[in-house]
């Protein structure tokens, strides 16, 4: 098992990581935990999720032993909600990265992709108590070794493992998450993390629809909307959904 909770532990002595076998979902527990005052970093991990939940209401899948299921517990200050999901991308880009894999990078809003197919996505879920933000629970999947051959998802997704070319550990991953998630974490709220984002952005320059509108990405908006010029030279700004290229 590469999974491995006294090291994450050990790795992170100053703050609480809860870890799990299997679980529903580590967003439950994630928001539970910030609602009732869950710190700033600490983070929940699952071998396997039985209800693992993406964006817009779809199951995301956590078969055990293949996968990274991870969810952190953020306090940004309310005008540093929008980043947060920039935050989790980037993270994970440079995680990917720091195993030597190269075109790796961004598809708006939060897919990290590997050469046009998913290896990783993000769900940031905000606990509130009225009007006033208790924390973000940053939800990420990574796809470690999750064998997609012969499903529809094949060619459309893909796990790292094999794009690496040898084993690797999915705790040492996730202290190279977590520490990515650190340093970013400082920059919430500024133009730091916004321009390391859009510089990690596919999908600007690419022709695109979305929610029903066809044109070109044009750019994003610093609180992580995109700009789309239709094709009768209109601009259009989404703040959500799912984007096909044309
Ligand atoms: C997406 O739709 O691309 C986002 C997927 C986010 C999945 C992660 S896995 C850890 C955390 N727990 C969940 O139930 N979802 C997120």
């Amino acid at each position: 098992m590469d999974l491995d909770p006294a090291r994450l532990r050990t790795a992170f002595p100053e703050r609480e990581i809860r870890c799990f076998d299997q679980v529903d979902s580590t967003q439950d527990i994630a928001l539970d935990w910030v609602a009732s005052g869950g710190q700033h970093g600490c983070a929940v991990v699952a071998d396997e999720q039985l209800k693992g939940r993406g964006r817009q209401g779809r199951f995301w899948h956590t078969p055990p032993g293949v996968a990274l299921a991870v969810s952190v517990l953020l306090k940004p200050a309310r005008d540093g909600l929008p980043q947060v999901t920039m935050l989790g991308a980037l993270a994970i880009v440079e995680m990917v990265e720091s195993l030597g894999i190269d075109d790796v990078g961004i598809k708006w809003p939060n897919d990290v992709l590997v050469a046009g197919r998913k290896v990783s996505g993000v769900l940031p879920e905000a606990s509130w108590d009225g009007d006033t933000l208790t924390g973000v629970a940053l939800g990420m999947g990574v796809n470690v070794r999750v064998d997609f051959s012969g499903s529809d998802l094949s060619q459309s997704a893909v796990s790292i493992e094999p794009l690496a070319g040898h084993s690797v550990n999915r705790t040492d991953l996730i202290v190279t998450l977590l520490e990515r998630i650190d340093y970013w974490s400082q920059y919430l709220g500024t133009f730091v993390l916004f321009n390391a984002w859009r510089d990690r952005l596919l999908t600007i320059g690419q022709a695109v629809t979305i929610q029903g509108v066809d044109g070109l990405a044009e750019s994003v908006t610093r609180d992580g909307a995109l700009v789309i010029r239709d094709d009768d030279g209109q601009a259009h700004t989404v703040y959500a959904g799912e984007i096909e290229l044309r």
